[in-house]
């Protein structure tokens, strides 16, 4: 099957190129860029005029809840959620039922995933058995089976020397560790930001120290161990600024943020909307403008989705009861588009790294760029579409968005997953 796309405007290529050329698919690889490729032999012509061209992307923060919770996502679902968000590449967060925490599960787990996933999925797995922050899980055999990084991502490992003791196996074993950063000593059960709506709403807060102190724990015992870690969905300008001087002293330090975090505030909690009630928590004015300062200048590395699919049943309840979390896959490149492109925070080259080839490098995943020979994993994207987010339109088993009924900037039109 030869596709020939015609007058493409390609992003996240090297500059040099010209602005509107063809690409040529062929089978499961891109056969040729050039402007004017003729049209003869091509089995379907598609005419992209004024829209981007761009890579598959990777997502490194997705929750896909097997094994035990299939009746919020599954591989299937989740995979096909990630394909229509843009994603050719996702990793795996190991808090499942049971948690990923054993050769026995990563490998059972890469056999349904070669039997139902329609993009690549990377597995993580947890930090402690049972993510019950009491005794490391097997890093070297989890690694041999070819895990990317460890995490008890949705909560923190409490004991500072079990950490130690993971940062040192993840370095022997060249992994990051990827660490969810909250004090539950400060969290305690807070349900959104502490601070002035809080107040108003009666409600118990999370301080921002929960989330910077960890952060500056976890950076601490990374430097000692001479480690990789990678701070997960940063919310709040304090955690940046530990983040930014562990950089300039050269810890090998990398961070993420998620498009919540940098599009809406705890103001929006104001009618209790629990596909809000996220953690960590929305924040305030001051600290969206601090993250999308560090996406400018590179202090965070990632935009990452922490899709988080919960049921009906976990969200359409008491505030206070409510589950954490957000889906995400298939809203962050237009809310990227429209909060970071149109209001000229990052340029699509920088929009590109933080969806892709930071988080390819951080896992040590090799990915190319839209070039002759690769696969051709290809997002076609209509900038000039605005859409508004319901539920009708996801392919996650779960619809608990915070951005239901918001107007966004630009449409994926069509994805290209090894040509097909
Ligand atoms: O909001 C969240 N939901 N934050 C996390 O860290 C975990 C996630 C989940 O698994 O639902
Ligand atoms: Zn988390």
């Amino acid at each position: 099957m030869k596709t020939l796309i015609k007058n493409a405007k390609i992003v996240g290529i090297s500059a040099s190129r010209p602005k509107e050329t063809d690409i040529l698919i062929d089978s499961e690889k891109i056969a040729n860029i050039d402007s004017g490729i003729s049209p003869k032999g091509a089995d379907r012509v598609i005419d992209v005029t004024g829209k981007i061209v761009m890579p598959a992307l990777m997502d490194m923060h997705v929750h896909l809840r097997e094994p035990g919770r299939e009746d919020k996502e599954d591989i299937k679902t989740g995979t096909r959620a990630a394909l229509a968000g843009g994603f050719g590449s996702v990793l795996a967060m190991p808090n499942t039922e049971p948690a990923i925490d054993s050769k026995e599960i990563v490998r059972y787990l890469k056999d349904k995933i070669k039997e139902e996933a329609c993009v690549d999925v990377f597995l993580s797995a947890a930090i402690t058995k049972g993510r019950q922050g009491n005794e490391l899980s097997d890093v070297e055999g989890l690694a041999k089976e070819g895990i990317k990084a460890i995490t008890d991502d949705g909560d923190s490992v409490e004991s500072s020397q079990l950490m130690l003791e993971a940062f040192k196996k993840a370095k022997e074993n060249n992994i990051v560790v990827i660490c969810h950063s909250e004090d539950k000593t400060l969290s305690k059960q807070g349900v959104l930001n502490l601070g002035f709506s809080s107040t108003c709403l009666g409600l118990r807060g999370i301080p921002k120290s929960a989330e910077f102190m960890r952060v500056a724990r976890d950076i601490k015992l990374a430097e000692k161990a001479d480690a990789k870690v990678h701070i997960a969905h940063v919310s709040c300008k304090e955690s940046i600024e530990v983040i930014a001087k562990a950089k300039k002293k050269g810890i090998k330090v990398s961070a993420e943020t998620a498009p919540h975090y940098f599009s809406l505030s705890e103001e929006d909690l104001w009618n209790f909307d629990t596909n809000k009630k996220i953690n960590p928590p929305l924040r305030n004015e001051e600290d969206i403008l601090a993250i999308k300062q560090a996406l400018a200048d590179g202090v965070i590395d990632v935009i990452a989705s922490d899709h988080a699919p919960h049921t009906e049943n976990e969200k359409d309840i008491e505030f206070e009861r409510a589950e954490f979390g957000t889906i995400g896959l298939e809203t962050e490149l237009a809310v990227a588009f429209t909060e970071l492109i149109k209001k000229n925070v990052l340029s699509w080259q920088e929009l590109i790294d933080k969806f892709l080839i930071s988080p390819a490098k951080i896992l040590g995943i090799k990915k190319s760029l839209i070039k002759v020979g690769a696969s051709a994993d290809l997002i076609i994207f209509d900038p000039n579409k605005e859409w508004k987010v319901s539920k009708k339109s996801f392919y996650s088993k779960s619809k608990n968005s915070c951005f239901l009924g918001r107007k966004l900037q630009g449409k994926i039109e069509r994805v290209f997953y090894k040509g097909k």
